[in-house]
């Protein structure tokens, strides 16, 4: 469904990317795991059209392709929920929701008459029904949400126009516990929908949830991928570490 070959990114001195390779299939779940400047947000945001490569190529469908933008991207049913979210806090949901996607508008102005209009609450909250995402009401603003909610109207927006992979960028880091789940959950129902989907997350618990597939990544480069049955959270952590050996212990659970 989507691929990076070969792909590479420089900023200036930094090597960010060094020939990283990542295949997508339909309706699967690939986890992308690695520590702290491993590359992973980097990876995604050439994937999704924000950051173009400066080596290497994109497939789509088996197609290369080239994004200039994220939208680009997006126009092949490319979306990706950013690590920092990028809702409109002072917005409310349903805006948020249809920001900057009215294909007709082409002026702010536009988008506002449109929720002045019963029926794109409508849509909105048919839209959160359907994902099962419980609000008190699609006119309240984002920032009165709690984290878990926000989270959960930020991935309804990437599905509301025909989505067909969502790349998430650690969806849970922000989560309380009885949140983490919920989120979860949706993107269960996502794969269920038949979109792929790609998820960064350093929780052991959330990829071996959700994912059918992981790939570490370690300095930049690919380390090492496994489907999940044939894999384990202390290879994997292993992975992250930059070891193929299995990790038994973490610093932390040595702590008495
Ligand atoms: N816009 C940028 N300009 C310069 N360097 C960047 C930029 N974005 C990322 N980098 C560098 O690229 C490397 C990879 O960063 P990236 O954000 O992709 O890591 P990450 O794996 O997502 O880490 P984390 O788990 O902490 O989110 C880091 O060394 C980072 O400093
Ligand atoms: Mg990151």
């Amino acid at each position: 469904m989507l691929e990076a070959r070969n792909v590479s990114k420089y900023f200036g001195a930094v090597t960010a990317l060094r020939d990283v390779d990542l295949q997508l299939w339909p309706g699967e779940v690939l986890g992308v795991v690695g520590d702290n400047g491993a590359g992973k947000s980097t990876l995604m945001k050439v994937l999704s059209g924000l950051y173009p490569p400066s080596k290497g190529s994109l497939h789509f469908d088996g197609n290369e392709v080239q994004f200039h933008s994220p939208r680009d991207a997006r126009d092949l049913g490319i979306e990706m929920v950013y690590q920092d979210l990028a809702l409109a806090g002072n917005m409310n949901i349903a805006e948020n929701i249809y920001l900057g996607r009215e294909p007709k508008r082409k002026v702010l102005g536009g988008l506002i008459s449109l929720f002045d209009h019963k029926k794109g609450l409508q849509m909105a909250k048919d839209h959160l029904d359907n994902l099962k995402i419980q609000v008190k009401s699609v006119e309240q603003k984002v920032e009165e949400l709690s984290g878990g909610q926000r989270q959960a109207v930020a991935i309804a927006r990437s599905i509301a126009f025909q989505a067909r992979v969502v790349i998430m960028d650690e969806p849970t880091a922000a989560l309380a516990i009885k949140e983490v789940g919920k989120v979860l959950d949706m993107i269960v129902g996502l794969k269920d929908r038949g979109i792929s989907v790609v998820i960064i997350s350093h929780r052991m618990d959330d990829i071996f949830y959700v994912c059918d597939r992981v790939m570490a990544l370690y300095h930049g480069a690919n380390f090492s991928e496994s489907h999940l049955k044939d894999t384990s959270r202390s290879e994997v952590i292993g992975w992250i570490m930059g070891t193929k050996e299995n990790v038994r212990e973490l610093a932390h659970d040595r702590v008495k």
